[in-house]
């Protein structure tokens, strides 16, 4: 087939793929800006490469006239999160939304490959528009950890410079590693809870601080110096002593101060 042909059968995938990446990567926003812990770390597409098609093509007998039907990968997302936990609460972000089809999952994280890969795969049907009308482009959805994404990187490059012939002490180091992911992540797990609250605790101060910056920065419109500097000062104070109650107590103060002013702005 012609290049010229390739890129136009591409094209939609590529479309799909720009899209998913914009609202997945606009939930980690929402998330932040909510002061929410965020079960998606982050969030990466890719269009497979014309050579990589020919060559699963060839591997896997298919048909040239049946290439969109039958490789379900062309449009790939993967989804990184940092406890396994995550993994779950991502698949259900999933079912939930109304622009994504779950057509199939494949859970190798409760079953294993025999090389050690873990990752939950989900494919979806996604409809993108385009000036044929709208096209159903099946994505191929890779959700796993950090850890797991780091041994599925390492064992991808190994695989592609043995290609089929692994000497027997790779594999077998590789699949250690496995399970020394496997082991990292529960016991990541186990203190899920400690490290959450603690990004939580870091998030929530972060957002108070940005409140009670653009609050003060208001004031500066409408109320006297003294009381400007006073009330700098008062912040500083709270700011270095770490409390965040009472930091978030004097961004309740400062919204009636600052609440004060507008309701004389209207009289
Ligand atoms: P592929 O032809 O490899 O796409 O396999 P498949 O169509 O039978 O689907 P499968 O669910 O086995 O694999 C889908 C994708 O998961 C692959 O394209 C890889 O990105 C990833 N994957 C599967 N198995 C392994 C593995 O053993 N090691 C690594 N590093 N990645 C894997
Ligand atoms: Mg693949």
């Amino acid at each position: 087939m012609e290049i010229q042909l390739w890129r136009e059968i591409l094209s939609p995938y590529r479309l799909a793929v720009d899209e998913i990446l914009v609202k997945f990567r606009h939930l980690i926003e929402e998330y932040k800006l909510e002061g929410l812990y965020c079960p998606i770390e982050q969030v990466d597409g890719r269009v497979k490469k014309i050579s990589s098609i020919l060559e699963k093509v060839q591997k896997k007998n298919i048909n040239i006239e049946e290439v969109e039907e039958k490789i379900e990968d062309i449009a790939g997302i993967r989804i990184i999160c940092q406890f396994v936990e995550d993994i779950d609460a991502v698949v259900h972000l999933i079912e939930k939304r109304r622009d994504m089809e779950i057509k199939s999952v494949k859970d190798y994280i409760t079953n294993m490959k025999p090389s050690g890969y873990r990752s939950y795969h989900v494919i979806v049907n996604y409809n993108v528009e385009t000036i044929n009308g709208t096209k159903k482009i099946p994505v191929e959805i890779q959700i796993r950890t950090l850890a797991m994404n780091f041994w599925a990187i390492i064992e991808h490059s190994l695989q592609y410079k043995y290609r089929q012939n692994m000497p027997l002490l790779i594999r077998e180091r590789l699949s250690n590693a496995a399970a020394a992911v496997i082991a990292m992540d529960k016991e990541m797990s186990s203190i899920r809870s400690e490290i959450m609250d603690a990004q939580n605790s870091l998030r929530m101060k972060s957002k108070i601080v940005a409140e009670i910056l653009s609050t003060i920065q208001n004031l500066y419109k409408v109320a006297n110096k003294r009381e400007i500097e006073n009330i700098q000062n008062e912040f500083y104070n709270i700011y270095v002593s770490d409390d965040i109650d009472r930091l978030k107590e004097f961004n309740l103060e400062l919204d009636v101060i600052a609440e004060g002013y507008r309701s004389q702005d209207i009289e």
